[in-house]
C-alpha cells in the first residue's frame, strides 16, 4: 500500500503560505496519496492551486451538526463542496483544549461518513498515561468511539511527542499500531503522528503496521513537507 502522508497546517496559514507552500507541491507531480489541510478560510484557495495535481485536501475538523442555526460551524457538506475528500477528527488538540468528547466526536465521524468523507481518526496518550504502562488500553478505549460504524483510517499520535521533537521509539509505535490493527482489522490503515520530520520519516514509514504520516510543524515548509514523502 502507497503511505498517506498528511500535512496538519494547524492554524498556520495566509494567502501567501497558500501560493509559496501549496504552489510547489502542486508541482510536484505527486500522487493521492498526499493531503494537505489548511485552515478553513483557506480551502478554496488551496483547492484551486491542487486543482492541477493529485494532491487531495482535506480539513482539519468538522461539525457534528449538518446545517442550521450553529453559528460558526463548518459542516461535512460544506467541506465536501469545496474540495475536501477527508477530514480529521479528534485531534489531541480538539479534544485537549475545546474539550472534545466521545460522544461528540462520534457524531463528527457520522457526519463526514454520511456525505462521503473519508476520516481520519486521531487517538493518542498522554505522557503520564504511557508511563503508567496503560498506553494500548487507552488508545483502545478511544476507539472505542467508532463502534459499529464504517470503516475509517486511524491516525495514533502520542500527544507528548506532538510538536515536542520527540518522537515515539520503533517498539512504542509498532506495539500501539499492531494493537490498533489487532482491534479495528488489520485493513484499516493506521497513520503515526508527533514530530516527524523530513530525515525521520523513511524510518517510521519502515516501522511494522505504520501505513502513513501525519505531519504538523513539518507540513508548513514546501521542501521539508515534500520530504517525508517516499518517492
Ligand atoms: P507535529 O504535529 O508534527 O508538529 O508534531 C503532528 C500533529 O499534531 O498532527
Amino acid at each position: 500500500m502507497t503511505p498517506l502522508i498528511i500535512g496538519n497546517w494547524k492554524l498556520n496559514g495566509s494567502i501567501e503560505m497558500i501560493k509559496s507552500i501549496l504552489q510547489p507541491i502542486a508541482d510536484a507531480g505527486l500522487g493521492e496519496n498526499v493531503v494537505v489541510c489548511p485552515p478553513t478560510p483557506y480551502l478554496l484557495p488551496a483547492h484551486d492551486v491542487l486543482k492541477s495535481s493529485k494532491v487531495r485536501l482535506g480539513a482539519q475538523d468538522v461539525s457534528q451538526y449538518a446545517q442550521g442555526a450553529y453559528t460558526g460551524e463548518v459542516s461535512a457538506a460544506m467541506l465536501k463542496d469545496v474540495g475536501c475528500s477527508l477530514t480529521l477528527v479528534g485531534h489531541s488538540e480538539r479534544r485537549g483544549y475545546f474539550g472534545e468528547n466521545t460522544p461528540l466526536l462520534r457524531k463528527k465521524v457520522e457526519q463526514a461518513l454520511e456525505v462521503g468523507l473519508e476520516v481520519v481518526f486521531c487517538v493518542g496518550e498522554r505522557l503520564e498515561v504511557r508511563e503508567e504502562g496503560n498506553a494500548i488500553a487507552f488508545v483502545l478505549e478511544e476507539l472505542q468511539c467508532l463502534r459499529n460504524l464504517p470503516p475509517v483510517i486511524v491516525a495514533y499520535e502520542p500527544v507528548w511527542a506532538i510538536g515536542t521533537g520527540r518522537t515515539a521509539t520503533t517498539v512504542e509505535i509498532a506495539e500501539v499500531h499492531c494493537a490498533i490493527k489487532a482491534a479495528m482489522g488489520e485493513n484499516v490503515p493506521v497513520l503515526y503522528g508527533g514530530s516527524v520530520k523530513a530525515d525521520n520519516a523513511a524510518s517510521i514509514l519502515a516501522i511494522d503496521g505504520v501505513d502513513g504520516l501525519l505531519i504538523g510543524g513539518a507540513s508548513l515548509k514546501a521542501e521539508e513537507f515534500m520530504a517525508t514523502v517516499p518517492r
